[in-house]
């Protein structure tokens, strides 16, 4: 069993990477902290409760994070998640109460209490992740490992050479990245594979209950977006659902080792991370990159995990 915190930018991708956390009995689910990314900190906190309220798990604490990046000022993605960062289904307002905390106390609380090491998984800009490592350095050797998406070798989604969740916070990610904390990155060259297919989405609304029926509609929005020719999608690619996939069953996965650093000054580069493949550096192995997904094992998971709310 894997003990982890969400911190996440829900997010139509977000949103299906918490529901594999919570259907899988492999991952405790500890708390959830949201991070400004997708959409403004105010909605993807609101998202995030409605989510755990549509799946009944409002014991789940949840907490609101930074409201800016460390340095820039905040980019958000309206354009692939809608105006409310979950447009496209009808979820129900939350019904339970925030924590009176901020993220990272209850980051730093659930950690102290907790009698095992713990996984952070990070699916938004890293704010969040770095303040936590920054204001809590003595708690960092409690983290087992910060498991991500965010990055690419050698592709951008947001400018051509950045993805988006580091594109919004190259700062927050360099602290990250060089943290010693042992790391696995999903880079847009693994969920670029880890599409889902027209008619796979269409076939969720057979698995007929209300968690399901909700996704099926996030999904179908969330598919627009990428239909442009520019992308050669044949559907949507499910970028944060890799992280949560990989700790379910990371024979599923190709990887490899190295190191990886975040440019923060370049003129055209700023945000990219800088993968050092052929070892040129000498810098230690920080990073296990996800290249590779058995596409058809992570759908199949993904509609298991869907059945699990019937
Ligand atoms: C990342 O950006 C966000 O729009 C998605 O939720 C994902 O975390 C992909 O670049
Ligand atoms: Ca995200």
């Amino acid at each position: 069993m894997t003990k982890i915190i969400l911190d996440c930018d829900p997010g139509h991708d977000d949103a299906l990477a918490m529901m594999m956390a919570i259907a899988s009995p492999k991952i405790e689910l500890a708390a959830v902290t949201s991070s400004a990314g997708n959409q403004t900190p105010e909605k993807t906190l609101n998202n995030a409760m409605r989510l755990l309220t549509l799946m009944k798990r409002q014991d789940i604490p949840v907490a609101g994070g930074n409201k800016t990046p460390l340095v820039k000022p905040l980019a958000t993605a309206g354009n692939v998640h809608g105006k409310s960062g979950l447009d496209g289904a009808e979820l129900p307002e939350p019904d339970f109460k925030v924590q009176d905390m901020t993220a990272i106390e209850l980051m730093a609380k659930t950690i102290k209490e907790s009698d095992e090491k713990m996984t952070l998984v990070v699916t938004g800009p890293m704010t969040n992740a770095a303040l936590f490592l920054r204001v809590y350095p003595e708690l960092a050797e409690r983290i087992e490992r910060i498991v991500f998406m965010g990055g690419a070798m050698g592709l951008g989604n947001w400018t051509p050479s950045v993805e988006f969740n580091i594109f919004v916070d190259p700062e927050a990610a360099k602290i990250v990245l060089n943290s010693g904390i042992p790391l696995t990155m999903a880079p847009l060259n693994v969920t670029h594979q880890a599409q889902i297919l027209k008619p796979e989405i269409a076939a969720i609304d057979d698995i007929k209950n209300p968690v399901a029926h909700a996704f099926y509609g996030l999904l179908n929005f969330f598919e627009i977006y990428h239909e442009a020719p520019k992308w050669g999608f044949k559907g949507a690619p499910l970028h944060d659902p890799c992280t949560i996939a990989w700790l379910i069953d990371p024979e599923m996965f190709e990887s490899e080792t190295m190191n990886v650093d975040v440019e923060t000054q370049g003129e055209l580069t700023k945000g990219e991370t800088v993968c050092d493949y052929y070892e040129l550096t000498g810098k230690p192995k920080n990073t296990e990159v996800l290249l590779g997904i058995d596409r058809d094992k992570f759908i199949q998971l993904i509609r298991e995990s869907l059945k699990t709310f019937g």
